[in-house]
């Protein structure tokens, strides 16, 4: 069992990911912005992955540091058309990678929304968020589509192969 916290800005796409990953039958269509967070099970393989989801609006970032103790790997969703907010997701990130209980866990950031005629290509946003400097961490940055799925296997699959 492998548990897994999934953060990142208020509406960047972290529980419609989290729906896509589930099978077709068990997926909603329909998700609303997250109170708190939920916690929910995700096959990937041989792997189970308990999946935090954690909410990103402001008065909830706060727990996110809750679950850091426990969490093997963590998923960081980013909105690629949110420019504007580049900086704020910027100062989550730094504040959450500086965390004594959050050591040396493999990141993976979803940039996603990759639809959006407006979206930023992710090595812009590695460079927004100064991905290039993490050297206490294995990460890796994919584009994403959580409406479609695009690009999710990618990046489980690249976190699979870390934790397996
Ligand atoms: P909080 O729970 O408030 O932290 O938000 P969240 O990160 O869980 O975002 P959520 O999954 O609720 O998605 C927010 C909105 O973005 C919803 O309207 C989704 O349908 C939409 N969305 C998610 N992923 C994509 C995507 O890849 N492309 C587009 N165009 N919209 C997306
Ligand atoms: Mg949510």
């Amino acid at each position: 069992m492998v548990n897994v916290l999934v953060v990142g800005l208020d509406n960047s796409g972290k529980t419609t990911i989290i729906e896509r990953l589930k099978p077709r039958p068990k997926q909603s269509m329909e998700v609303a912005p997250t109170v708190g967070f939920n916690v929910e099970e995700v096959q990937k393989g041989a792997l189970t992955f308990t999946v935090f989801d954690m909410s990103g609006a402001g008065r909830y970032r706060t727990l996110w540091e809750q679950y850091y103790r426990e969490a093997d790997a963590v998923i960081f969703v980013v909105d690629s058309g949110d420019k504007l907010r580049m900086v704020v997701a910027r100062d989550e990130m730094e504040h959450m990678l500086a965390h004594p209980n959050l050591r040396k866990v493999p990141v993976v950031f979803f940039a996603n929304k990759k639809d959006l005629p407006i979206s930023l290509p992710p090595a812009e946003i590695a460079q927004a968020l100064g991905l290039n400097d993490i050297q206490d961490r294995p990460w890796n940055i994919f584009p994403s589509n959580g409406l479609t799925g695009e690009g999710l296997d990618r990046g489980m699959d690249w976190l699979a192969e870390r934790l397996g």
